[in-house]
């Protein structure tokens, strides 16, 4: 993928050299805001006073935790989350999320556990990079900011890493791509371009049962094949959203 580091307009000298030293991080070109201009299929980053963002096929990808927000205001008014819930955690596990994406539900896994960790894997460099960089902002809630420092993020393949390694978790999420995307979520069509579509296989499933000791929990639309081709104890979920959490018991 080629990739071009700029700036917003107006940058302050802080950014310029940011964008410079992310270009050196990212082997490529660094060029000034007033002298860029665009060029097909190439990703560009932009380092802004708070953060980074990324342009691709004329779709912006940015850290926003506004999902993670609104879904612990409701899971607090009493509303269920079927994540939290299909993870039953008592608040010391140690969870795998094997598909950080924008990170919205790494932060709530994150905040349920006040004495846990929760690592977490991404194969999109460019992914992990933004969502890296937005939990170190200093204008999150407190909570997040809070929930961010038990939150570790690895770039990489989980079906590498659960290949290759001899950690255990109590627990392991994975969240792929849907089959059957939900065009109207506008967070999830910014995330599009840049994301890793390699769908979860019966091998992944053998292989994270021999890692983990509670339980596995898989997310999928409920007509996504995943729920049909693989053995789950419960499958919880609202029909409305059409989402389900598919739970394997270790
Ligand atoms: C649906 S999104 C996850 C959304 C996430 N649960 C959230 O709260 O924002 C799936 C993410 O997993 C990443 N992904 C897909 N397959 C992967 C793999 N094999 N290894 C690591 N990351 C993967 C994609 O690039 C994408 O960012």
């Amino acid at each position: 993928m080629r990739m071009v580091v700029t700036t917003a307009h107006k940058p302050d000298q802080q950014q310029v050299n940011r964008a410079k030293s992310l270009s050196v991080q990212l082997e490529c070109r660094y060029v000034p805001r007033r002298h860029f201009k665009p060029i097909k299929d190439e990703v560009v980053i932009i380092v802004e006073r708070d953060g980074i963002s990324a342009m691709k096929d004329g779709k912006r990808l940015f850290f926003h935790p506004s999902l993670a927000v609104l879904r612990k205001s409701n899971f607090e008014l009493g509303q269920r989350d079927y994540l939290i819930e299909s993870l039953s955690l008592c608040g010391n596990e140690k969870v795998l999320d094997c598909t950080l994406g924008l990170g919205s539900e790494a932060i709530l896994i994150a905040h349920y556990l006040p004495e846990g960790k929760v690592k977490c894997l991404e194969s999109s460099k460019i992914i992990k990079m933004i969502v890296e960089y937005g939990l170190k902002a200093e204008n999150l809630p407190d909570w997040i900011a809070d929930a961010s420092k038990s939150i570790e993020i690895l770039e990489g393949d989980y079906k590498e890493f659960i290949r290759n390694t001899e950690e255990k978790f109590d627990c392991i999420y994975v969240d792929p791509m849907f089959e059957h995307p939900e065009l109207k979520s506008t967070a999830m069509n910014s995330l599009r371009p840049f994301a890793d579509y390699s769908g979860i296989t019966s091998e992944d499933l053998e292989i994270m049962k021999g890692m983990a000791t509670k339980r596995i929990v898989v997310k999928a639309r409920w007509n996504d094949s995943i729920f049909e081709k693989y053995r789950f104890d419960r499958v919880i979920g609202s029909l409305k959203s059409n989402i389900g959490y598919g739970v394997i018991e270790l």
